[in-house]
């Protein structure tokens, strides 16, 4: 069976830039090295504040990058069309809040389902891959297979959250591994992430059948201390097991 693969986010790095509104660290260099490094793809997410990523990055990141770019995006308008635009190798779709500290959530399909499903459509006939995060339960997984993405990210924030606070985390490990399952059952391919460290990461690389984890803050948090490259190699070697 193929190892899951690694998608490093690299939104934060731009999140130093920004804070003092100076022209580094680049978040392109930060997705080339990551790429020597062996990233699998590199995520990025353009928000509709542009807090982190501007329009720049992504710009620059697509023309340079040779592994696969998995642009993050609100169910938007304007969002599609800079997707359309840009043509990243991936979208997925995430729901945004102006006011949040970050994703705080899965996406509303009961709500968004036929805005989204349209967004899927014009995504899919440029080729795009597609993916829906969601929150690991049965009801979205099916709307996302009726909808016609073709993959799912469950988030996994509550879960890291429950685990980083050293609460009980069976029930929800156990939400996730069902929803894998059952995703899988349908021909979904799924991802996963939010909040991973490389102890929570370790917890749920053993659940079989996610093709890809994509993380970010710890990650690139954890590179100030023992760089990237063994950032990302860390990550992958957990990812193995
Ligand atoms: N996956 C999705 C869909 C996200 O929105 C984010 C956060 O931007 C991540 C993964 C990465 O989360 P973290 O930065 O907490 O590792």
């Amino acid at each position: 069976m193929r190892l899951p693969r690694l998608g490093v986010n690299i939104d934060h790095v731009a999140t130093i830039r920004n804070a003092r509104g100076e022209n580094y660290p680049l978040p392109l260099r930060a997705a080339l090295c990551a790429e020597k490094f062996g990233a699998d793809s590199i995520t990025i997410h353009l928000r509709e504040d542009r807090r982190h990523i501007v329009d720049k990055d992504l710009k620059d990141i697509k023309k340079k990058l040779k592994i696969p770019l998995n642009l993050e995006i609100a169910p938007t308008k304007e969002m599609l069309k800079i997707s359309l635009k840009h043509k990243p190798d991936f979208v997925c779709i995430v729901p945004e809040k102006r006011s949040e500290v970050t994703t705080e959530g899965g996406l509303n399909l009961k709500k968004n389902s036929s805005l989204i499903r349209r967004i899927i459509k014009e995504l899919k006939k440029k080729d795009i891959r597609t993916s829906l995060f969601i929150e690991p339960n049965i009801a979205d997984i099916k709307i996302s297979k009726n909808i016609e993405a073709d993959c799912i990210e469950i988030h996994t924030g509550k879960f890291c959250n429950l685990f980083n606070k050293k609460k009980n985390i069976k029930k929800e490990y156990n939400k996730i591994k069902k929803s894998v399952d059952f995703a899988n059952k349908l021909g979904l391919e799924v991802h996963a992430g939010h909040g991973i460290t490389f102890s929570s990461g370790k917890i749920l690389s053993k659940i079989k059948g996610i093709k890809e984890f994509n993380i970010g803050h710890f990650l690139i948090g954890e590179s100030v201390f023992i760089g990237l490259k063994s950032s990302i190699r860390k990550f992958k070697n957990i990812l193995k097991k």
